[in-house]
């Protein structure tokens, strides 16, 4: 009983939020590079405020990150310490295409990744690789308009048939789009996309929504052709809604903010647009391209497993849809549950619920790739933090994942926590919003030594592991 034996167990991170380097190496810019933190990042990720160059004023943090670009030998070595068996991670689109449309690869970039998944093999870590993770040349924002142009999935196309190549042998387990139901939320960040003066921003973003949709079967297709031991995963931010109340209008409301959510992964394990989606287009008067040869790829290339984040359940209520509330994945506060500093709710309960949720409606194997606590951390003269809230939350949350492998069968390919170093968030631009098990010396303003060091919940974690989730005291 309990998780399987060969369970992946590790941690999770993005490469803008922790590589920096921003420009080495022929590396292009990225949308990700362009997201200031403070005020101006929430217009920005939304895609209401062009921001398409550096400004006067703004700090950057991707621009340096916690430097895994120049350090991840030692982060890799610090996660092979926890015992790791897993390491998800991304690529960074503009360290192999700096602009996106070249016909041939940075060689630089390549190597890079290939260094650090050897690195990762060294130590006997799988690689779980996200092919995009929020992040998209800015060349094909200028030029193309982003995701909403059909001429992307070439691009991607070509990005996923290089890095294949490259990496047959190094990597088996791939993640088309981090939390790809993003896209309606912060689309700039989940599809390089700035609305225009006056657009109909729902078609813009379905036609974006389409087209990554066809690019994640395509880059399935492409995955299998090229290694059929490949394993490909959609990946999505998951979090049931709650009706506010038992009023049979905010149960609706519920329902119609998880189908927002589940259309996309619908369509990736099922291979076709469920009819709730065909009408909302129909009725929203939506002109989405779908020809027959998309029909056909979507069909035919239908993901191997389902992989999602939970944070948060979220709650909602008919009058607060009617009054826009609930978009941005924020939700009405659960009277029922506490929060973290930033408002987040905290229900472990809700994990096993969303966990049971997405396997009743998919029947695949499921992999958790981001679940965590970002929190304020304050470290002693050495770097060392008492955690216990962090270790509270984790403990929690993986006694309910537990009860959804062991008491409800679930199958469960693994779980990597978010941010087990600390990183640059990615909602608010901050480095004081910590998920680590790994203290890094920087603040919000970019300043620091960049020192790693062990927080109390890095022995915890260990312990984890090392007994396979039994032991979580
Ligand atoms: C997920 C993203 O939404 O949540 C990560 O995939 C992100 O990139 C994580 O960092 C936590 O959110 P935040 O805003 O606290 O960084």
């Amino acid at each position: 009983m309990g998780f399987r034996k060969d369970f992946l167990w590790g941690g999770a991170t993005a490469a803008n939020q922790l590589e920096g380097a921003y420009n080495e190496d022929g590396r292009g810019l990225a949308n990700v590079d362009l997201t200031p933190v403070g005020e101006a990042r929430l217009s920005v990720i939304t895609g209401k405020r062009k921001m398409l160059e550096f400004e006067e004023g703004y700090f950057y943090p991707a621009k340096g990150a916690i430097d895994f670009y120049h350090r991840y030998k030692e982060d890799i070595a610090l996660f092979a310490e926890m015992g790791f068996k897993t390491y998800r991670m991304s690529i960074a689109w503009t360290r192999i295409f700096p602009k996106g449309d070249e016909e041939t690869p940075n060689e630089k970039g390549l190597e890079f990744y290939e260094n650090v998944f050897k690195e990762c093999r060294k130590y006997g870590i799988e690689p779980l690789v996200t092919i995009t993770h929020f992040d998209f040349p800015i060349h094909l924002i200028k030029e193309y308009g982003g995701w909403r142009n059909r001429k992307i999935v070439d691009f991607y196309k070509k990005l996923c048939e290089v890095i294949f190549k490259r990496y047959k042998g190094l990597v088996k387990y791939w993640l088309t789009f981090n939390e790809i139901n993003i896209l309606l939320h912060a689309p700039f960040m989940g599809a390089g996309i700035v609305f225009e003066e006056g657009e109909n921003e729902k078609q813009a973003l379905y036609a974006a929504a389409h087209h990554e949709l066809v690019a994640s079967a395509w880059a399935t297709k492409i995955a299998h052709e090229i290694d059929p031991e490949n394993k490909v995963g959609c990946m999505l931010a998951s979090g049931k809604y709650y009706p506010l109340t038992a009023k049979p209008e905010d149960v609706w409301e519920a329902l119609e903010k998880d189908r927002e959510n589940y259309f996309f992964i619908d369509v990736q394990v099922r291979g076709y647009y469920p009819n709730y989606a065909l009408k909302f287009f129909e009725r929203n008067n939506l002109k989405i391209d779908i020809t027959e040869e998309d029909r056909k790829i979507l069909k035919e290339n239908t993901v191997d497993f389902v992989s999602f984040s939970y944070y948060t359940t979220r709650c909602i209520s008919k009058e607060a849809a009617d009054l826009g509330e609930g978009n941005l994945l924020e939700s009405m506060r659960n009277p029922y549950i506490e929060v973290t500093d930033w408002g987040w709710g905290l229900d472990p309960l809700g994990f096993r619920t969303t966990i049971n949720e997405i396997y009743d409606r998919y029947q695949k194997p499921l992999f958790v790739v981001e679940n965590g606590l970002g929190a304020v951390d304050t470290p002693d003269e050495n770097g060392y933090v008492e955690d216990d809230y962090r270790i509270d939350y984790l403990r929690a949350h993986i006694k309910a994942m537990k009860d959804a492998v062991e008491l409800d069968g679930v199958d469960l390919l693994g779980y990597t926590t978010w941010g087990p170093i600390d990183l640059v968030s990615a909602g608010t631009g901050e480095m004081k919003k910590r998920y680590g098990f790994i203290y890094v010396d920087r603040d919000n303003a970019g300043n620091g030594t960049l020192k790693r060091s062990k927080k109390k919940s890095f022995e915890w974690y260990k312990k984890v592991i090392a007994s396979n989730g039994e032991d979580l005291e």
